[in-house]
């Protein structure tokens, strides 16, 4: 192993005296008032960080870059391959704009603590409805475009927000997405109704506006004050962002305005390696936590160039759609999800198009959202020529829990490891009764509270499932849900979730909340959901039904509307497209579903037969059920 004493003494540094560590990250920002010291210590496990300074996520993100003489620099590219266009928005054009949009959204009565989703495709204005949330202290909550209308009604019951942001559609290859018909479908189901909408007209689809509720982005702004950053508490929530869980039920993560602030900041330097002014690209969605804190935040808090893509990495037009980004707007460090790759692996293995980019300005590419499979850390390495950094994170921290700090030493890289815990992140490998394990066993990774600035400080409105779901399992630490090894460098390892959370393509699943809605179809007594491996994208959720008795219908017919129903329900984004009906499910004598072995049957990988099993004979009908759709090879 290599000289690590940059990444030693910082960690060490972080550990001795944390409270030192996160006031000294803190001078970065600009405080309206200054925080009189790091932690705050609420009780019952709860923590929060600069709880009383006062500062303004806005501020920080756009005026003060401003005010530096940075105006004319580059803030947002918006660039659409899928819509041909390409626009550039510079720091004192984005502040005018995110305070007239301000000022219009305070004229209809949104103030300091308000929600509001916004509900809008890969296009600037979605990260400048964020920003002008930020800029009133109104608390926004993004809903990812590949929901169903149905989720986003859940979101509205519980976020219960005054006004709703949305764009007309959103673009998918080969298809509109129809956001308005969704967004009035969502009101229409929630219990919640918000007092307006603002719709973002796009060219591509101009949607039908309901006198007196939904406004026009463009008109409901003319001839409004803009309005000026409104100071908040550090303790103010910046956002809620739903992730999924067990259940149907998502889970409202809440960061907070002051240490959200201090650890993206933080990160863009010495995780990213990024200088102000630089250009950093996330090809995620502003739906996701990767696209809160890595498309808009991080990079607009620490003054760089961010772009919008509205794109995929493959078909529009073609794999070499990365590469001419990067190339055309001298991005120097490219952050996507190993599933991209393996999408463009697979139509250009020997990465013909790469090599009609000059791609001299990219200097680290960092790969999260799922494991980096060694094969595509290896080939994007072969191609780009520039290291490939894995790095570890969820919804719940907001930034990287692992990884390598390449802005202040590059660790070697081994390939299957994220690389190393963060400042801030004491990380355990633990038994199922919490001891701690020994290098290179495998148990559940556990992170000793508190945990840093930037990650969540509880749950929107649901204080006692923050607690179950996180704190209780393991007392005084986080459950990060994953689990995984330390080896003896340190490095960690992410080998898979330790609850019924799957991840498609980068996103985030619940198989409880496919399960839910498969047990709503009349026909169908009982089922499970699995997810099992996909070479593109990770894992695939696959169903089983038992229908119930008297139940003569051809099964084909069954399934098919299984399938439709999952994507009404949930969104086209569970990519729900396999399911098969059987006659009982594997289950052990106490009733519990024996998904994990179904996995290993449906991965041809090699399984112990539990030994509570009711009856064994049942894996073989699951196999044959799995055959029938192409896996149990
Ligand atoms: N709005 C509406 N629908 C969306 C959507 C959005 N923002 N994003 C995805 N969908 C739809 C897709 O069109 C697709 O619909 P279909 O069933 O009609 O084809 C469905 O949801 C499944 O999407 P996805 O799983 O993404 O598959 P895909 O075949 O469209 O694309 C990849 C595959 C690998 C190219 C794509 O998943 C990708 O680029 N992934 C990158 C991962 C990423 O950005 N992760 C975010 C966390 S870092
Ligand atoms: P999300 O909240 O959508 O960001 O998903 C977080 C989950 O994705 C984590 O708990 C992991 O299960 C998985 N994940 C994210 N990054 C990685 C990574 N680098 N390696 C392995 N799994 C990852």
């Amino acid at each position: 192993m290599g000289n690590t004493a940059g990444y030693k003494a910082l960690y060490d540094g972080w550990k001795a005296d944390p409270e030192a560590f996160w006031m000294k990250a803190a001078e970065a920002i600009n405080w309206d008032e200054k925080p009189s010291k790091a932690l705050f210590d609420k009780g019952d496990n709860l923590y929060e960080w600069f709880a009383d300074a006062k500062c303004n996520t806005c501020y920080n993100a756009v005026d003060r870059h401003v005010e530096a003489g940075r105006g004319e620099q580059t803030a947002i590219i918006y660039d659409s391959p899928i819509t041909h266009t390409k626009r550039e928005i510079s720091y004192v054009e984005l502040r005018n704009r995110v305070a007239t949009l301000a000022g219009a959204l305070r004229a209809k009565g949104i103030e300091k603590g308000d929600r509001v989703i916004i509900y809008m495709p890969m296009v600037p204005e979605a990260l400048e409805a964020m920003l002008a949330c930020a800029r009133l202290g109104a608390v926004h909550s993004v809903v990812f475009g590949g929901f169903a209308a149905s989720e986003l009604a859940v979101r509205i019951d519980d976020a219960k927000p005054k006004a709703i942001i949305a764009a007309s559609c959103g673009l998918e290859p080969g298809r509109v997405v129809h956001y308005k018909p969704l967004l009035d479908g969502a009101i229409d189901m929630a219990t919640h109704k918000p007092e307006f909408t603002v719709i973002f007209q796009r060219e591509q689809e101009v949607a039908e506006l309901k006198e007196g509720r939904d406004f026009n982005w463009h008109g409901f702004q003319y001839g409004v004050e803009p309005a000026e950053c409104v100071p908040v508490e550090g303790n103010h929530p910046a956002y809620i962002l739903y992730t999924s869980g067990t259940t149907g039920a998502p889970k409202g993560v809440i960061r907070h305005t002051a240490g959200h602030m201090v650890a993206l900041n933080w990160s863009m330097k010495n995780i990213y390696n990024v200088d102000p002014g630089d250009v950093f690209w996330a090809a995620s969605d502003v739906g996701w936590v990767v696209g809160h804190s890595y498309i808009a935040y991080g990079p607009l808090i620490h003054g760089n160039t961010t772009i919008v893509f509205e794109g995929k990495p493959v078909g529009t037009p073609d794999a070499g759609t990365f590469w001419r980004v990067i190339s055309e707007h001298k991005v120097k460090s490219f952050f996507t999800a190993p599933t991209a790759f393996r999408a463009v692996k697979r139509v250009d293995p020997k990465g013909e198009f790469v090599g009609k980019y000059d791609l001299s300005c990219l200097k680290t590419v960092y790969l999260a959202g799922e494991r980096a499979d060694p094969d595509t850390i290896v080939w994007a390495q072969d191609q780009l020529k520039v290291p490939v950094i894995d790095h570890w994170w969820q919804t719940e921290t907001g930034w990287a829990i692992a990884a390598n700090p390449v802005g202040v030493e590059m660790l070697p890289v081994k390939l299957g490891s994220p690389s190393v815990p963060m400042p801030g992140y004491d990380v355990h490998i633990l038994d199922e009764a919490g001891h701690e394990l020994p290098a290179g066993e495998l148990g559940a990774i556990a992170v000793k509270l508190p945990l840093p600035p930037g990650t969540l400080p509880n749950l929107w409105n649901a204080e006692a499932r923050f607690q179950k779901s996180y704190l209780n399992t393991f007392p005084g630490y986080y459950e990060t849900g994953d689990a995984g090894m330390i080896d003896e460098d340190g490095y960690l390892y992410i080998m898979a979730r330790t609850d019924d959370v799957i991840n498609v393509a980068g996103h985030r699943l619940s198989t409880g909340g496919m399960e839910e809605v498969l047990a709503s179809h009349p026909d169908v007594a009982e089922c499970a959901v699995i997810g099992v491996s996909d070479e593109l994208k990770g894992q695939l959720p696959v169903g089983f039904v038992c229908l119930s008795n008297g139940v003569n219908r051809p099964h084909e017919e069954i399934v098919k509307e299984c399938v439709t129903l999952v994507r009404e329900k949930i969104g086209p984004v569970a990519a729900f497209k396999l399911a098969c009906v059987v006659e009982r499910l594997p289950k052990t004598r106490s009733g519990k579903i024996l998904r994990g072995t179904m996995v290993s049957i449906a991965d041809g990988k090699e399984f112990k037969m539990p030994a509570t099993i009711d009856d064994p004979a049942i894996l073989d009908e699951i196999k044959v059920a799995l055959q029938g759709i192409g896996f149990a090879k």
